[in-house]
This record gives structure tokens, C-alpha cells and sequence, in this order.
């Protein structure tokens, strides 16, 4: 008898009420005007579908099928656990970048932010902003500009060891080195190429396991990652004990990198980064710092090898900015501003084939959307592919033309590769410069052909060639 009432009597009451709850949230949810859409199976919904077109590199099918049977606002779905309404078009974007704070927040699945913890992608309002404020010190172009020549030194270094004298090679994995090798310098000081490739194999498995069900069982990529990203914070914690002792005995400098901006500077009101979330932090910039950059150089690549006429014309640009300079000397701020005909081919690499899928926010209040209720708690997904293809904006979306990025440019939130709002990509800059310094240094040494001309992309978590991109190598006459 008094089992039954201390164990059994309250575990019916506590079932009681949870169906009570459910059943006053359907009941809710009946009266509303919900977006169209299919919610799929529990749990699951429709992840599997979302992840198989990710792999297929062909979200954008997923999204057109949708909009077709559904509404080409706004339709629902239902992924990694949760119902989700799909913002589409520049309309969507527009309102979600503007509507951070007021009826949305930034949100992403458990599986990123439970391998991020306590980084920026997983702080909202206030705080979001005062952590965006610190890194943006670092990561804006005033500061940038000084690492220009560093940069540029790591890239004819890249050349030397990975391109140069080879005949073919695969694009995608040593360009990891280079984007790598970049983020190690400029955020930790770590210029031993041992030690870079030691790290960047750990980055491997954390980056596999980011996106996805965020099953913590032995044998899972989520439980691969976990298991790297603490091995990558160790190192990281190693590193930052040492700069604090170096930096006391002034050993290490406070501008050298990242990492001694982030000990050396509060917020106004004089509060420090904890060394957690320093290092949670650097593990965020390490990671979103670098595979996206990296994809879009491979991406680069496979589109200046299939268009001769872009690759001369990038060429062109780029003699001409060296010829401008004395023989060895490193780039200059005012050289990377010559390069807009090779940026704005970089934007149409971004547009037809968008390095990152999309991001997500949260409904933080019940609001209405293009007539349909949009509950609170939702979760709501903008998608680079839906606004990139559509042909009212974008005339003759699949042929690749660098001209429409000339002037004005396309529509406002239209074209949306770095997203856009409060939450947009902090390391927009940082990212404009690695590329451009890239490019410059790649074509004015070699010219190339792709071996497999049509070899598919998939999204794994960012976009690459399910092959690599093989290209054969000829070193230029110019
Ligand atoms: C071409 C390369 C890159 C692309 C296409 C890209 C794209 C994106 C996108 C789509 C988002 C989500 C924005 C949103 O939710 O509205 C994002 C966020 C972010 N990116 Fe990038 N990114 C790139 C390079 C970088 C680099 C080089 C860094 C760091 C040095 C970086 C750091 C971040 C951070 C910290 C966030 C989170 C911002 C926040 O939550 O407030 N990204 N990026």
C-alpha cells in the first residue's frame, strides 16, 4: 500500500497531467492557422529526407517540392525533433534577420550546441551581442588589414609545399591545409605544420558530427565529435596557460592573435571572457572559420577550371595588381580593394552553390506570418538555396554570371551566403581576405582542368566535391 501511494499513485498523476498538456497544446494548435506542410513521422519528421537532400546536394528540390504543394511563403516541416517552419525567398530572410530579438532568436540543433556549449551561437540577446562586439574587434577589416601580408605569406608558403611541381592533385583536402593554417596563425599562433595537421585531423571528426541527431552512444559520428572536441579544448587550454604566463612577462604580445585579444579585453562593464567560454569560442571560430572558407576555394577552383573565359579575366585583374608592385612584395589593403571582378566571381560561386545551407532562429513570442500562426517555440529555418535560384530574381539562375554582382547588385536579401540581421557571419571579412589572397596567388601560378568535369557536391556539413576535384596542373607562362 504505501509503495503504491509513494511510487505509483504520483507517476500516474505526473502521466496525467503530461497528457493533459498534450492534449490542451494540440487542441491549441487545431485552432491555429499553421503554415501547410507535412510534420512526418514522431521524432524523427522529415530530418531524414532534409539530411538525404543535403547529401544528394540537392536541397534545393527538397525546398521547390515543398513550395510547389504547399505555399512559396512559408511552408512547415519537422526536423531533428522539432516542428519547423521553412522561411522562403527574400521575403523569409528579410523578415527573419530583421525580427532577431523581437519575435525570433538564434537557434541551432542540440547536436551543434552541444559541442559548442558556451560560444557565441548559443548566447542570445544581450549577451550575444557584447561576445559578437569582442570578436568583432578582432575580426573587422581595420584590424585585419594588418594580417594581410602574414596571410599572403602562408599562401605562396601553401603553393610552394602542396602545388608546386605536382601534375594533379585533389583540391579539397589541401586546401583544408591552407584555410587551416590560416585560422591556427591568426586566432592561436600555431605555425608548426606538424602540430597543424595533428589538430586539423581532430577537426575532422568534430566536423562530421556536427549536424545531425545528437545520439551520445559509442559508434555514433556525434560521439566521435564530442570525443574530439575535448581533445581539441585541451590543446587549446594548453595553449592559453602558457600565453597567460608569456603575456605577464611580456613574452607574448596582446595584438599577436585572437587568442590574446580575447584574455586582454572586457566588455564596458569590465567583465572578462571565463577561460570556458574562451575556449569554447575558439573552437567555433576554429571550426566555422575554416571549412566554410575551405569550401568555397574548392568551389572556386571547379568553376575557374570549367570557365576559361572568367579564369582570364580573373587572371587579367590579378597581373595587373602585380604588376602595380615591386617584385616580392607582399599584398597590400590597396590591392585586395583592386580585386572586385575576382570578388564578385567569388559572390556567383556563392550563389550557385552556397557553402552553408542555412541557419536557424526560434520563435520567441506567437506571431503571424504571411496570414499563418506561427506558435512560440517553433523553431524556423532560412535556406541560402531557396533565394539563390529564383529566376524573377536572378535572370537565368543556373548560368554563372559575375556581372550581376556589378553596381547595386542583386535585390536585398536576396543573395545571402553569410545569412544577414544581428546574427549575421562575424567572419565576413576575414573570410573575403583568405579567399581574394587565395586566388590571387593560385591563378597567377597555375592553370587548370577538372578530371571528373561533372563530379556532384554534397553538403557534409558544408558544401563539397564527393570526389575531392581531382584537376590536372599547368604551371603558367604569365
Ligand atoms: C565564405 C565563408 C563563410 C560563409 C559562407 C559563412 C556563412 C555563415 C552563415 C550562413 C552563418 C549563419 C548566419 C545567420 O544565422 O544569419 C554564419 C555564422 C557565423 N560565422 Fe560564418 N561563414 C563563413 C566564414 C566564416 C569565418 C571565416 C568565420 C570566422 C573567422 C566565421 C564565423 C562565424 C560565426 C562566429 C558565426 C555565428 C554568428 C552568430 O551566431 O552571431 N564564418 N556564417
Amino acid at each position: 500500500m504505501e509503495v503504491t501511494k509513494l511510487v505509483v499513485l504520483p507517476a500516474v498523476l505526473a502521466f496525467f497531467v503530461l497528457c493533459l498538456h498534450f492534449m490542451t497544446r494540440m487542441a491549441r494548435l487545431r485552432n491555429l492557422n499553421l503554415p501547410p506542410g507535412r510534420l512526418g513521422w514522431p521524432v524523427v519528421g522529415e530530418t531524414l529526407e532534409f539530411m538525404h537532400a543535403m547529401v544528394e546536394g540537392n536541397v534545393l528540390r527538397f525546398l521547390q517540392e515543398r513550395v510547389e504543394k504547399y505555399d512559396s511563403r512559408v511552408f512547415k516541416t519537422s526536423m531533428f525533433g522539432n516542428p519547423v517552419a521553412v522561411f522562403c525567398g527574400p521575403a523569409g530572410n528579410k523578415f527573419l534577420f530583421s525580427n532577431e530579438n523581437k519575435n525570433v532568436q538564434v537557434w541551432w540543433p542540440s547536436s551543434v550546441r552541444k559541442l559548442l556549449r558556451l560560444s557565441l551561437v548559443t548566447k542570445v540577446g544581450d549577451e550575444a551581442k557584447m561576445v559578437r562586439k569582442l570578436l568583432m574587434n578582432f575580426l573587422n577589416a581595420e584590424t585585419l588589414k594588418n594580417y594581410l601580408p602574414k596571410m599572403d605569406r602562408i599562401a605562396q608558403h601553401h603553393i610552394d609545399t602542396y602545388w608546386k611541381g605536382k601534375e594533379q592533385v585533389f583540391v579539397h583536402p589541401i586546401v583544408k591545409l591552407y584555410t587551416f593554417e590560416l585560422a591556427c596563425c591568426l586566432f592561436l599562433s600555431i605555425e608548426d605544420s606538424a602540430q597543424i595537421s595533428k589538430f586539423s585531423l581532430k577537426f575532422d571528426a568534430f566536423l562530421k558530427g556536427i549536424v545531425g541527431f545528437s545520439l551520445n552512444i559509442p559508434g555514433t559520428r556525434f560521439y566521435r565529435a564530442m570525443k574530439a572536441a575535448d581533445e581539441i579544448r585541451k590543446e587549446i587550454k594548453m595553449i592559453l596557460e602558457k600565453r597567460k604566463v608569456d603575456l605577464e612577462e611580456k613574452r607574448a604580445s596582446p595584438t599577436q592573435d585572437l587568442l590574446s585579444h580575447m584574455l586582454l579585453t572586457s566588455d564596458p562593464s569590465g567583465k572578462f571572457m571565463t577561460e570556458m567560454e574562451i575556449l569554447d569560442n575558439i573552437l567555433l571560430l576554429l571550426f566555422a572559420g575554416h571549412d566554410t572558407s575551405r569550401s568555397v576555394l574548392s568551389l572556386v577552383m571547379k568553376y575557374l577550371g570549367q570557365l576559361p573565359q572568367v579564369y582570364e579575366h580573373v587572371l587579367k585583374e590579378q597581373l595587373e595588381i602585380i604588376r602595380g608592385k615591386e617584385v616580392g612584395q607582399l599584398l597590400q589593403w590597396e590591392d585586395i580593394q583592386k580585386m572586385k571582378y575576382s570578388w564578385n566571381v567569388v559572390c556567383e560561386v556563392m550563389r550557385l552553390s552556397p557553402p552553408v545551407s542555412g541557419a536557424y532562429r526560434e520563435a520567441i513570442k506567437d506571431f503571424t506570418y504571411a496570414d499563418y500562426n506561427i506558435p512560440k517555440g517553433w523553431k524556423l529555418h532560412w535556406n541560402t538555396n531557396s533565394s539563390h535560384k529564383d529566376p524573377t530574381i536572378f535572370s537565368d539562375p543556373e548560368t554563372f554570371d559575375a556581372s550581376r554582382f556589378e553596381g547595386a547588385g542583386p535585390t536585398p536579401f536576396a543573395h545571402v551566403p553569410f545569412g544577414g540581421g544581428p546574427r549575421m557571419c562575424l567572419g565576413q571579412e576575414f573570410a573575403r581576405l583568405e579567399i581574394l589572397v587565395f586566388m590571387h596567388n593560385i591563378v597567377k601560378r597555375f592553370k587548370w582542368e577538372l578530371v571528373i568535369p561533372d563530379e556532384k557536391l554534397k553538403y557534409d556539413p558544408m558544401l563539397e566535391p564527393v570526389k575531392g576535384l581531382e584537376i590536372r596542373l599547368h604551371p603558367s607562362s604569365s
